[in-house]
């Protein structure tokens, strides 16, 4: 039994819910393990319920409770329950304010959305890797407020890890926030495409950049983060756009947002489907160092790979062992311990960290 994400205007009658359904003021809609007819999918849309668990291979007759994998245990859990049900409301808030900037012309409220960062940072109760739990909320990734507030939270993080003040921890997670508002600007079929856009299509969204710093000028928002804006698809070897921008005229904030945002399009849609693995994202990383800022990168990845240490996982081939150690000049080849055999994946080409368990 496999756990996928859809949108509730994807939903079909006869889908099983995966997870209770609550309103705004936290009372239960709809329970899990529902099976849904078109009157319950009405219901969710009335309710602004906009994205969904559903069971795929669920049997009414012969349950099976079994979870298996990584993230689906760490989904199951109540602290998850939490955390995604908090993350989900802020989504929503987080799209009326960006409508509300671009349609009525609104001025942005800083202190509001921070505080709504501040409610899901809250709502990580034990304080689980946020990674993790982010690439448990992985699945509808074509939502840009979903990843705006995925990339606020990676950003919040990074800043942490590299010793920021709490006023350029506040900008950075307030940029990755505001990063994408352009998008609202682009024809929606675009946007929410599935599979592959065309070259013409691709152009179009390519315009968000500009669209966002535009709007941001006309807001009460500081220049480094209408530069995050405009900057956040330059690269640091000057491949990126829209001005080829190279190095350090890019400005620090859309070197750290270029970093959490490509980490977040790596890992979207991923996790349900063939249980995406960190060290994977690591190695992906570094095969393209070039076109990111290498200070922030080495942290980003060396901070990532060190929250892995102890973790059993699965190796290319089928052994399971736990990560003994992190290689700081291969950061997506840890040590691995299999048994009482020490493998030093650094120094055995063939074999790579392919699942968590
Ligand atoms: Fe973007």
């Amino acid at each position: 039994m496999t756990i996928k994400r859809l949108l509730t205007s994807e939903v079909e009658p006869g889908m099983v819910l995966a997870n209770d359904i609550y309103d705004s003021a936290g009372a239960l809609i709809v329970p899990k393990e529902t099976r849904l007819d078109k009157s319950i999918i009405e219901k969710l849309e009335k309710y602004s319920i906009f994205i969904v668990k559903i069971l795929e291979g669920y049997d009414d007759e012969n349950v099976p409770r079994e979870i298996v994998g990584y993230y689906e245990k760490i989904s199951a859990t109540k602290e998850f329950e939490e955390f995604e049900h908090v993350f989900n409301q802020e989504t929503l808030k987080l799209r009326n304010a960006f409508n509300g900037v671009v349609d009525k012309g609104k001025d942005v409220d800083k202190a509001a959305l921070l505080q709504g960062v501040d409610n899901i940072l809250k709502a990580n109760r034990n304080n689980n890797n946020m990674m993790d739990m982010l690439n448990c909320m992985r699945g509808y990734d074509d939502l840009t407020y979903v990843h705006c507030i995925s990339v606020a939270l990676v950003c919040n993080v990074m800043a942490g890890w590299l010793g920021m003040s709490k006023n350029d921890t506040d900008e950075l997670t307030f940029a990755g926030l505001l990063h994408d508002i352009g998008k609202v600007k682009i024809p929606k079929q675009i946007i929410t495409k599935p599979g592959k856009l065309t070259d013409a299509e691709y152009k179009i969204v390519k315009h968000h950049p500009r669209l966002g710093y535009e709007i941001l000028k006309k807001c009460n928002v500081s220049n480094d983060v209408r530069l995050v804006a405009l900057m956040h698809h330059e690269r640091y070897d000057g491949t990126g756009y829209p001005l080829g921008y190279s190095g350090e005229k890019i400005t620090k904030f859309a070197r750290i947002v270029a970093i959490a945002d490509v980490y977040d399009a790596m890992t979207a849609n991923r996790v349900y489907r063939e249980g995406m693995c960190p060290f994977e994202v690591i190695e992906h990383f570094q095969s393209g160092m070039k076109m990111y800022d290498p200070g922030f990168l080495y942290q980003f990845l060396e901070h990532t790979a060190q929250t892995y240490v102890s973790n059993k996982v699965q190796l290319s081939d089928g052994q399971v062992g736990k990560v003994a150690m992190i290689n700081k000049s291969e950061l997506g080849r840890p040590i691995v311990l299999v048994g009482d055999k020490v493998i030093d994946l650094s120094k055995n080409s063939k074999l790579r960290v392919v699942k968590m368990m």
